[in-house]
């Protein structure tokens, strides 16, 4: 029996939808509200379901279907698929299904990539899905064959976002700087001069990664490459309106979500409602 989220609050026709399983995505939508902020945005936390990057490719291209479906039930215009392993494996599926455009977080990541590696040796780290997807790798190559790409999963980022230690105390930072170390050292050891974080989560955790890597290597994440190509599908003309909102969805729990999105975002506006899975 197929499977659809349905929202318990109005829709904001004419936003620009975002999903991720979680927190991560708030890393796209907070450049996105930066460089847009006369748009209204629909953001839906899969939160029930998070993480996307132990499971495997066809549950991934179904949550991610079902994602997309809710949000176009919200009438966005535009799907940015704020997550990396929705992306990696569900992009091309998400395209076909749906009538709006939609943007993912790999090619936009992959040209920045490029554009600041001198060495061409580029670190890539993501979920376990999205390095056993191959998909920065494959998209890497295709635009420079040379390019030698060094992948590695780190699949306790995700969890530790999530548990809120991006913003933690003394003790949160010394677990979070032994997990940068124990995932980063072979990278580091490898010469990449440009690490690509792979995962919309990582960005939070971007001191303690930046620190550990030196000033010497890039920091690569999607959002910024990701504004540019909104920009490119937005018409000037057609900005959501003169009273911009942002609505935020979750299908678990709503109130730590809101608590730890208004410490990332730097507000209170964020007061997420949550959406059943129904027959
Ligand atoms: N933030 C997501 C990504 O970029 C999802 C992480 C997860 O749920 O495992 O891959």
């Amino acid at each position: 029996m197929s499977q659809t989220l349905v929202a318990d609050a109005a829709s904001t026709p004419g936003s620009i939808g975002l999903f991720d399983s979680g927190l991560g995505g708030l890393t796209v939508l907070r450049e996105l509200k930066l460089s847009f902020p006369w748009e209204s945005f629909t953001y839906l936390g899969d939160t029930a379901r998070t993480p996307y990057g132990a499971k495997g490719a066809e549950t991934v291209i179904r949550y991610s279907k079902e994602c997309a479906r809710f949000l176009s039930g919200c009438e966005i215009k535009l799907l940015v698929v704020a997550c990396n392993t929705a992306s990696s494996l569900a992009l091309s599926h998400l395209a076909e299904e749906c009538s709006f455009p939609v943007i993912g977080t790999v090619d936009p990541a992959v040209r920045t990539a490029l554009g600041v590696s001198r060495n061409e040796k580029i670190g890539v780290i993501g979920t376990n899905a999205t390095v056993k997807s191959g998909a920065y790798e494959t998209a890497l190559k295709r635009i420079n064959p040379q390019v030698m790409v060094v992948s590695k999963p780190c699949p306790l980022f995700v969890p530790v976002v999530e548990e809120g230690m991006f913003d933690g105390t003394s003790a949160e930072k010394g677990i979070v700087k032994s997990l940068v170390e124990f995932y980063l050292s072979p990278l580091k050891e490898s010469g990449v001069d440009t690490l690509v974080l792979g995962c919309t989560h990582y960005p939070l955790l971007l001191s303690a990664i930046a620190e550990y890597m030196g000033p010497e290597v890039n920091i690569v994440e999607c959002s910024k490459a990701i504004a540019e190509d909104v920009r490119k599908l937005l018409p000037v003309s057609s900005s959501s309106g003169r009273n911009p909102q942002s609505r935020f969805f979750v299908t678990d729990e709503a109130a730590r979500f809101s608590q730890l999105a208004n410490i990332f975002l730097g507000s209170s506006q964020v007061q997420a409602v949550k959406v059943q899975m129904v027959d």
